[in-house]
Order: C-alpha cells, then sequence, then structure tokens
C-alpha cells in the first residue's frame, strides 16, 4: 500500500519546500495541487471548463508563479464545480507508489483524509510576507495585504475551506530556519512509516 503525506497551509509558510524535501529524502512522489488552481485560473474563460480540460502543457506555463496568478487561483478554488474536477487526477496521484507528498490547503480534510502523515504548516503573515516578497522581488506591505486577501477567501469559502485536519500536526514556521521545519517534518513522517 502507498504511503501518503498530506501537507496543507496558507501561501509561504513553507509547506511548498517541506514537501519537496520530503520527496527527496524519502523517494516519493510530489505534487503541489495550488499549481492545479494556478494554471485553471491563467487559462482564462469558464473556470470549470479549464479545469476539466487541464493539460500538461497548463501546468508548466512560466507565469503560474506570480501573485497575479495566486489571486486568480484563490478565487477559482472557491467554485466547487472546479474543486469537483480536480479531486479525482490528485486522489490517483495519491496512490502512487511507493508513496507521495501532496501539498495545498485541503489535503488532510479532503483530498486524503486517510493519509498516514498530516502537517499543517502555519507561519505569521508578516514572515510569510517577508519571505514572498524577497521571492518574487515585490514590496513586502503590498505582499501582506495579497496575502490576508487571499488566507481570507481561501479560508472562509463554503467548498473545502483551508483548515487543519482534526489529526494533523501543526507546524509553525515563523521562527524556524527551513532547516529545522524540514527536519521536524521529516521526524513526523518517519514516526509515521514506523507505525506502519
Ligand atoms: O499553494 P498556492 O499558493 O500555489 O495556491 C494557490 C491558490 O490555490 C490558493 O490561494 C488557494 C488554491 N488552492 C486550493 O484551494 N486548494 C489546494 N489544495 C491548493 C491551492
Amino acid at each position: 500500500m502507498p504511503f501518503t503525506i498530506a501537507i496543507d497551509g496558507p501561501a509561504a509558510s513553507g509547506k511548498g519546500t517541506i514537501a519537496r524535501a520530503l520527496s527527496l529524502t524519502f523517494g516519493f512522489h510530489h505534487l503541489d495541487t495550488g499549481l492545479l488552481y494556478r494554471a485553471t485560473g491563467a487559462k482564462g474563460g469558464d473556470p470549470v471548463a479549464a479545469a476539466r480540460g487541464l493539460t500538461p502543457e497548463d501546468l508548466a506555463r512560466g507565469d503560474l508563479r506570480s501573485a497575479e496568478a495566486g489571486q486568480a487561483a484563490s478565487r477559482v478554488a472557491a467554485i466547487p464545480e472546479v474543486r469537483a474536477a480536480l479531486v479525482v487526477f490528485q486522489r490517483e496521484f495519491a496512490r502512487r507508489e511507493p508513496g507521495a507528498v501532496l501539498d495545498g490547503r485541503d489535503i488532510g480534510t479532503v483530498i486524503c483524509p486517510g493519509a498516514e502523515v498530516k502537517l499543517f504548516v502555519t507561519a505569521s503573515d508578516i514572515v510569510r510576507a517577508g519571505r514572498r516578497a524577497a521571492e518574487l522581488g515585490a514590496d513586502p506591505a503590498e505582499m501582506l495585504i495579497q496575502l490576508r486577501e487571499r488566507d481570507a477567501r481561501d479560508a472562509s469559502r463554503e467548498a473545502a475551506p483551508m483548515r487543519p485536519a482534526e489529526d494533523a500536526l501543526l507546524l509553525d514556521t515563523s521562527e524556524m530556519t527551513i532547516e529545522a521545519a524540514v527536519a521536524s517534518a521529516v521526524a513526523a513522517v518517519r514516526v509515521g512509516l514506523d507505525r506502519r
């Protein structure tokens, strides 16, 4: 049976970095599920048709990491039919051998409620805005406004809102180096693997 790691949390919390590090450490496949929503938003037109018709080329577009693409993703992600169109792909990915790491907002709660390990990665919004601004070469104050808007939308929507699963381990990376955050995540996965 494949081993699934679910990593959720708000934008720029460090969840993507942690997910990539876990996939390398344990030799598991990695899916950044935010990319599915970013590609859907970037396609334009009817978001439901865009989500149903996503192609590998759509996911490889160079402009998906921008702050604008993040906002567009957050808007289309509130549409239940868009989310429904992406469920099967994500669940099939989660079943890949020998294991998979999926990061997003609803992995532990909706996509993979039976995941062997669940992490909810957070950091204060000031810290997250600073990180994202450094990464994109943007203004931290503007990033903070955008992050707050996106977090509020992602957490308050009816369809699969962002929230920690009841059995998720909370990891606040505000005052942690990336190495320390990765080390705690690796330790949590080792415990999960041993328990098996
Ligand atoms: O993780 P990210 O910043 O790339 O995600 C972009 C947006 O996509 C995020 O603001 C909300 C949405 N999203 C979602 O609703 N569910 C997921 N599993 C992943 C992302």
